[in-house]
């Protein structure tokens, strides 16, 4: 829906908000579907920065007395949209609470990116409606991937009618708008456009804690993976300004921020879409390592994009970590190809070889699809054995999962669900099997520890994370938590290490 299109439904929502339900009016006039279709091309117009977000006044008052509850599913993409719309209803006067139980408005975050996450959203709509019909008050909305999807907003508007509002991925920063749309009409406000917005700066956040905080450096994906919807909900790719982002890095250094994660869902292409200077993910990490702050990571990368300057950038070290999330789907060049990919495992290779000797102590991660349409035997091994070439430390694994709109879902597709699950015990056996191997060389060792709280099974032990992503409990005064600490691992799981707090003044060499 563009600026017009939206204009004109507002109005004609609050024409029609004073008859009675007519969904086939409704359907003509106010809404306007999303389209995987649309949303697939790519306009040439200029991506325009808006440096000046504000709220309406008249929204102001909007949450006084009223409590919002925000159910975020999938990425920390997803995480992060929930902590601007925590913001935003934050200065619209809301309250947070953590149930559903006493919410006046409740907002599913929801992520596309396989069936089963989907089915998850639809399973918990079944549980909210019941609390709808006991307070009809209650005000319910889907955001997130799933809401740019056509045949859900229409499953939505056909079995799930008690919803209030559905708003998409490029409509956050319209919350105040939308909600109060929801407040006057009765009909379901559908706000969800095809085509990417603008670039948002200066939008409020409630971020969640005080030690990690994630930065946003670009929205979209113009990659196109076949399997991929990504490209279709999140639109096309978007950099942040230098810098904003920077300015938002120390920020939060000057807050006492430990550890900032940038954020993109394909981080390797940050800045390919300014004309007006050369200037890529290289360039920003060798900036953001000179301030203050002791953790940088970024999430996630493409190996396509991976260029020698961000290497040689990556290995100067110091706030920059020696971990790398790479995701490489697959070991064979074949299914990779018809991933649409853009390497071959040869040239994935290239890149771990040149990543290892610039990074030599580097912990590589990675994400892979097991099952592809029409995946033989011989390419599934030759996933295996790349996994073991690479030594990757750690995997997401999933099995392939066809989405309504990508290219893969029409491909015929020859391999039974047992052969796939079959191959993900097989492939989730070497993860463990390799996580345990890169775990046991821990011990003995003395690494630092980002404290991160009270671990989840005993609040006597503290937990936190190494420079490399490793979980660490270890016995501490509760003083240390939001702090680094020298810790003497003394035992190693498949997932977690065990130690020891070192005291402060020891001088060690850490891991
Ligand atoms: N089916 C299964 N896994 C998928 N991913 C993305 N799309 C699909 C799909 N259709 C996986 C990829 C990606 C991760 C975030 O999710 O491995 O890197
Ligand atoms: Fe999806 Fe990542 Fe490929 Fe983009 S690069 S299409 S987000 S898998």
């Amino acid at each position: 829906m563009n600026e017009k299109q939206r204009l004109e439904s507002q109005q004609i929502t609050s024409e029609t908000a004073k008859k009675e339900k007519d969904y086939s009016q409704y359907f003509q006039a106010v809404y306007t579907p999303p389209s995987l279709k649309d949303a697939k091309k790519r306009g040439k117009e200029e991506i325009k920065y808006h440096k000046d977000f504000e709220i309406d006044e008249q929204f102001l008052n909007m949450g006084k007395g009223r409590k919002f509850y925000i159910r975020t599913y999938g990425c920390q993409m997803n995480e992060h949209d929930t902590e601007v719309m925590a913001g935003i209803f934050m200065e619209l006067g809301y309250e947070p609470t953590d149930s559903v139980d006493t919410a006046d408005v409740i907002l599913l975050n929801t992520c596309a990116i396989r069936e089963n996450a989907e089915n998850k959203v639809f399973g918990e709509l079944g549980h909210l409606k019941p609390l709808k019909l006991e307070r009809p008050d209650l005000v319910i909305g889907v955001c997130g991937c799933m809401s740019q999807e056509e045949s859900v907003v229409n499953r939505i508007l056909e079995k799930h009618q008690f919803v209030d509002m559905i708003f998409g991925t490029h409509n956050i920063h319209r919350l105040p708008q939308i909600l109060s749309e929801a407040y006057m009409s009765k009909e379901m406000v559908i706000e969800v456009w095809s085509k990417e917005g603008d670039v948002i700066e200066n939008l409020p956040k409630i971020r969640r804690g005080n030690i990690k905080a994630w930065v946003n450096i670009m929205y979209g994906c113009d990659k196109f993976c076949t399997y991929c919807i990504v490209p279709y909900t999140r639109g096309k790719e978007r950099s942040r300004r230098p810098e904003d982002i920077i300015q938002e890095v120390r920020q939060l250094a000057a807050h006492g921020y430990q550890e900032i994660t940038l954020l993109g869902q394909n981080v390797n292409a940050y800045g390919k879409d300014f004309d007006d200077m050369e200037y890529r993910l290289g360039d920003l990490m060798d900036e953001l390592r000179k301030i203050d702050i002791p953790r940088i990571r970024f999430t996630t990368s493409h190996p396509r994009d991976f260029d020698d300057h961000l290497i040689e950038v990556l290995a100067k070290k110091g706030n920059l970590v020696e971990h790398i999330h790479l995701p490489v789907q697959s070991g064979s060049s074949d299914i990779l190809k018809i991933m649409a990919r853009k390497y071959t495992r040869e040239q994935f290779l290239e890149l771990v070889r040149k990543i290892k000797i610039a990074i030599p102590d580097v912990s590589l991660s990675t994400d892979i699809i097991v099952g592809f349409p029409n995946e033989t035997d011989e390419q599934f091994e030759e996933t295996i054995s790349l996994y073991r070439e690479v030594g990757f430390e750690t995997a997401y694994t999933f099995i392939y999962s066809p989405r309504d709109g990508t290219p893969a879902a029409k491909m015929k597709d020859n391999v039974p669900m047992e052969v796939k699950k079959a191959r993900l015990q097989r492939l989730n056996d070497l993860v463990n099997e390799m996580s345990r191997e890169a775990m046991r060389k821990y011990e003995g060792q003395i690494v630092e520890v980002l404290v991160e709280g009270e671990s989840k099974n005993n609040p006597e032990v503290l937990a936190g994370y190494t420079r490399k992503n490793k979980l660490v409990n270890f016995k501490g005064p509760k003083s240390a938590i939001g702090k680094l600490v020298k810790v003497k691992i003394k035992a190693s799981k498949t997932w977690t290490l065990d130690g020891e707090m070192l005291e402060a003044q020891e001088p060690v060499e850490v891991m």
